[in-house]
């Protein structure tokens, strides 16, 4: 079965190297930028400014092929793929926890960019706490080194 997706909008990022970039939104100083949507998916951003916080989903329009073990940013040891967030995948969907610091006609400013310039959205979801909000969660080998994701930058190991 084949997918299409076409892109709701493009985001706008202070990053244009995919190298010494935040790894996650909750990297230190978080980064500022906006999603502009495409004028044919606007009004679908109406009661969207009474939310803090997106979910904004989109295509790593920069990385080729992908990889079944791989190197993750905050470990020196190869994990298998799903059991990280590398963006080298077999469909690139990249997933980022934003907050929304205005919605200006069809811009929504956003804080927390760890994504490229120039990225294609494909969605965009309010986060509600309530709908996911798991008891006893465990993180596997990231146990011990969430922190590090504050302040830890990306490299050229997912660069084509
Ligand atoms: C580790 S991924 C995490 C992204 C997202 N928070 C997630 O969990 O799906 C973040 C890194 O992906 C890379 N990246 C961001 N946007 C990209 C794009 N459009 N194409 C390829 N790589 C991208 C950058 O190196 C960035 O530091």
């Amino acid at each position: 079965m084949k997918i299409t997706f076409e892109p709701i909008g493009i985001v706008h990022s202070p990053f244009t190297d995919l190298a010494d970039m935040p790894i996650q939104p909750t990297g230190e100083n978080a980064a500022q930028g906006a999603l502009e949507i495409f004028p044919a998916f606007c009004g679908a951003l109406t009661d969207l400014e009474g939310f803090s916080h997106i979910y904004a989903i989109y295509f790593f329009h920069k990385v080729s092929g992908w990889q079944s073990q791989v190197l993750p940013f905050l470990d020196d040891q190869p994990h298998g793929l799903f059991a990280t967030r590398a963006p080298r995948r077999p469909n690139p969907i990249g997933l980022s926890l934003l907050e929304i610091l205005a919605v200006d006609g069809c811009q929504i400013k956003v804080a927390g960019l760890d994504i490229l310039d120039g990225t294609p959205l494909l969605d965009i979801k309010p986060y509600i706490p309530s709908f996911e909000n798991p008891e006893n969660v465990r993180i596997g080998w990231l146990s011990g080194r969430g922190n590090q994701v504050k302040t830890k930058k990306s490299d050229q190991r997912f660069k084509d």
